[in-house]
C-alpha cells in the first residue's frame, strides 16, 4: 500500500509482529458497510462514476459473502481487515477499487469500524441484559411466597422475599442497560472524513455518509476523531460493572446451591460433575462467570493504560485496543447468554428456605421497633433486645421461646402478646415503604418489571 516510498520489503518478522488481521477480521461487515457509504460520497463528489461505484459496491458485497462463507483468504502481509478488503477489491475490479481510499485514511476508517461494531454490540448486550432480567423476574414470580433470610456480613439479618432479592439484581442490570444506552450516544458519532488527522483537501459530503450509516451526529474535530477511544473505554467500564454484578449474582448462586444453604437446586444441564467424587454437582456457570470478571476488569485497565501516554493523534499503539474490546464484549455476552437459561431451570427448595427463615432472631429488630412504638428511644430499645438475645443464648432458646416473664423483666413495656411480633409474614406486611419488601410491594414490582420487560 505504501510501496512508492520504500525500497525494501517489510521484514517477515515485522509482518508477523504488526498484523492485526488475525483478530480484526471480524470487523469485516462494518468495514464493508463503511466503504459502501464512503463510495456514495465519492460518487456525489464526482470522483466515481455511477458505474465505478456499482463495481465497488458489488465487489465489496461479493467479498463480504465470501468472508461469511469462510471462503476468503486473509493475508498477513496486508496487515489488517481494511487493507485485506481494499487490496482484494482492487485486484478484482482494478481502478475503481484503487479510487476507494480517496480522502480516507485507515485512521478514520478504523475509528468508524469500531464505532459501528460497538453500536451493534450495545444493542445485542441490551437484549441479553433484558433476557437475564426476565429470567430473574420469572424465577421470583414462580416463587413469590418464598421468604429467605437477607444477609449482611453474610450473617442472617432480616427476612426478605426471595423475589425481592432477585429484583435487586434486576435493578442493577437496569442501571447497566442505562449506562450502555448512554455510552451508545457517544459511540454513535460518525468520524469518517477526518482522514489521517486533518481531513482532506478533497471535500466529501460527511452528512451523506452519516445518514447512510444511521449516525445522528458527526465528529467535530478531525484530530479528536482519529485519536480518542474514550467511547470504547466507556463501554469497557460499563462491561466491567456488568461483570461485577454478574459476579455477585454468581456468588449468591454458588452459596444458595451449596448443601449448607440449599435455597436453590440447579438443573443437571447447567451444572457439572466431578471426575472423582460421584456425589458432586458443581455450579460451574456461576464460578466461571465470577472468574471471568477478572479479564473484563483487566481489559478495561489495558485500554486505559494503552491510551494514557499517547501524543496526539493516532499512534499504532491503538491497534492494541481491539483484543481488549472484543474480549470484554465476547466474555460478557457469553456470561449473560448462559446465565439466563441457567436461572430459568433453577428450582427453589422452599422447605429449606422456610427452615432458614424460621430463625426467630431474624426478627430481633422487629422487637426493638415494638418498644419504639411504645415510646422507648430506639437506642434503648436496641439495648433491651440485645439483652433478650443474650438471655436466649444463656437459656439455649430463640426469641420466640423466651417466656413473657423474661421479656417483662427486661422492660415493662412488653405485653403478654409480645410473641405475636415474631411472625415472619406479619413482619413482611409491615414493611410497606416504597422499596421495602412488603408482599404487596414485591408483587407490584414483579408486575411492573413484567410489564417493562414485555
Ligand atoms: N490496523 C490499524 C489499527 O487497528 C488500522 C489503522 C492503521 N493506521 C496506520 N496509520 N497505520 O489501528
Amino acid at each position: 500500500m505504501w510501496k512508492g516510498r520504500f525500497q525494501q520489503q517489510t521484514a517477515a518478522l515485522l509482518q508477523t509482529y504488526s498484523e492485526s488481521i488475525s483478530y480484526d477480521w471480524r470487523l469485516w461487515p462494518h468495514d464493508i458497510e463503511g466503504s459502501i457509504a464512503h463510495s456514495a460520497a465519492l460518487e456525489k463528489a464526482g470522483l466515481l462514476t455511477g458505474e465505478e461505484r456499482k463495481a465497488i459496491v458489488d465487489g465489496l458485497l461479493a467479498i463480504g459473502a465470501e468472508i461469511e462463507k469462510g471462503a476468503f483468504t486473509f493475508r498477513t502481509e496486508l496487515e489488517d481487515i481494511h487493507m485485506n478488503i481494499e487490496a482484494e477489491l482492487t485486484r478484482r475490479i482494478g481502478d475503481p477499487g484503487a479510487k476507494l481510499h480517496t480522502a480516507r485514511s485507515r485512521n478514520d476508517q478504523v475509528a468508524l469500524d469500531i464505532r459501528l461494531y460497538l453500536r451493534s454490540e450495545c444493542d445485542a448486550l441490551d437484549g441479553l441484559l433484558a433476557g437475564l432480567q426476565s429470567a430473574l423476574v420469572e424465577l421470583g414470580a414462580a416463587n413469590a411466597e418464598v421468604i429467605i433470610p437477607g444477609y449482611t456480613h453474610l450473617q442472617r439479618a432480616q427476612p426478605v422475599y426471595f423475589a425481592h432479592h432477585l429484583l435487586a439484581y434486576v435493578e442493577m442490570l437496569q442501571r447497566d442497560r442505562e449506562r450502555l444506552a448512554d455510552g451508545r450516544k457517544r459511540i454513535n458519532v460518525m468520524p469518517l472524513g477526518s482522514g489521517a488527522i486533518a481531513g482532506s483537501t478533497i471535500l466529501l459530503d460527511r452528512q451523506l455518509v452519516a445518514d447512510l450509516l444511521g449516525f445522528p451526529a458527526l465528529t467535530r474535530n478531525s484530530m479528536d476523531a482519529v485519536s480518542d477511544r474514550d467511547f470504547a473505554l466507556e463501554l469497557l467500564s460499563g462491561l466491567a460493572l456488568i461483570a461485577m454484578h454478574l459476579s455477585r449474582l454468581s456468588e449468591d448462586v454458588i452459596l444458595w446451591a451449596s448443601s449448607e444453604f440449599h435455597f436453590i437446586v440447579l438443573s443437571d444441564a447447567f451444572t457439572t460433575g466431578s471426575s472423582l467424587m460421584p456425589q458432586k454437582k458443581n455450579p460451574d456457570v456461576a464460578e466461571l462467570t465470577r472468574g471471568k470478571t477478572g479479564r473484563v476488569y483487566g481489559n478495561l485497565m489495558s485500554l486505559l493504560t494503552l491510551m494514557k501516554g499517547l501524543p496526539m493523534t493516532y499512534n499504532r499503539d491503538m491497534q492494541e485496543d481491539k483484543e481488549a474490546i472484543f474480549d470484554s464484549v465476547d466474555t460478557v455476552k457469553a456470561a449473560l447468554g448462559v446465565f439466563a437459561p441457567m436461572l430459568r431451570e433453577a428450582k427453589v427448595d422452599q422447605v429449606r428456605c422456610a427452615e432458614a427463615v424460621g430463625d426467630p432472631n431474624l426478627l430481633a429488630t422487629d422487637l426493638a421497633d415494638y418498644l419504639v412504638n411504645r415510646g422507648l428511644p430506639f437506642r434503648k430499645a436496641h439495648e433491651v433486645i440485645g439483652r433478650a438475645v443474650a438471655r436466649c443464648s444463656e437459656l439455649g432458646c430463640g426469641l420466640d421461646l423466651l417466656p413473657v416473664s423474661e421479656y417483662k423483666a427486661l422492660s415493662p413495656l412488653f405485653e403478654d402478646t409480645v410473641h405475636e411480633i415474631l411472625q415472619v409474614r406479619r413482619s413482611m406486611e409491615a414493611r410497606k415503604a416504597i422499596g421495602a419488601p412488603a408482599p404487596g410491594n414485591v408483587a407490584a414490582e414483579l408486575a411492573r418489571w413484567k410489564g417493562l420487560l414485555g
